[in-house]
């Protein structure tokens, strides 16, 4: 594509959608200049999928049931991602590792958020991991995806407090509302073409990142 063509997003996503739904409502409100060209999944009937299909969009969910094995389920869903040609894949919520064939040809182009400040708490359930671990401050990081599950360089984070009485579900809600504008702050400097992967590092503006970025009032700060 050349500099001003409008960038293409395919989602992945395995469950309700609600980072999907704030790109969506970021592009329909002029927030973000991008188009989510396709969503894919694991679970046809994710509601993610649907809201996708709501607003327009092509949106498939493959069952890994149906496939021989990880590798294939794999390749079949990037070739229906490569289907839609994006210049870009968000996976928002999908929540099965992929494997490094296939991202491969996206180093630098494939994103993910997860709900902790990483490297701490990788993987699943972190909001009881949090708590079990007692820690002051948690919230969640938008990271380049690699083959290392949740390890790829961080490009971003926002921070929540822990509060006393919380359980997974209030420190999950308390995430998730910061999740949002930071999935979508994130995605202004990728389809600017601001933020890139150089080396196994992050760079912004040309210049190597010394450490993730912070959200503030929704908005990215070094
Ligand atoms: C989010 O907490 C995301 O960080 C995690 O799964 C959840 C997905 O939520 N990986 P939603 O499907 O976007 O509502």
């Amino acid at each position: 594509m050349d500099g001003h063509a409008t960038p293409r997003l395919a989602v992945l996503a395995s469950g309700r959608g609600s980072n999907l739904q704030a790109i969506l409502d970021a592009i329909a409100d002029g927030r973000l200049d991008a188009r989510v060209a396709g969503v894919f999944g694991d679970r046809p009937g994710a509601v993610a999928l649907q809201r996708a299909r709501d607003a327009g969009i092509p949106a498939r969910g493959l069952r890994p049931r149906d496939f021989a094995g990880r590798r294939e389920h794999d390749a079949a869903l990037f070739a229906a991602v490569d289907g839609v040609e994006p210049d870009f894949v968000v996976c928002a919520g999908y929540m099965r590792l992929l494997g490094a064939e296939v991202l491969e040809p996206w180093q630098g182009r494939i994103i993910n958020i997860h709900p902790s400040l990483l490297p701490d708490f990788k993987g699943l359930d972190t909001h009881a991991r949090a708590l079990e671990a007692g820690v002051a401050a948690h919230g969640a990081s938008v990271h380049f995806v690699t083959a290392d599950l949740d390890g790829g360089p961080v490009i971003a984070q926002a921070r929540v407090p822990v509060l006393a009485g919380d359980d997974p579900d209030t420190l999950a809600a308390r995430v998730l509302e910061v999740e949002h504008p930071l999935l979508v702050a994130t995605l202004e400097l990728l389809c600017a073409r601001r933020i890139g992967l150089r080396d196994g590092g992050i760079e912004l503006d040309g210049k190597p990142l010394a450490a993730p970025l912070q959200l503030a009032s929704k908005r990215l700060e070094a």
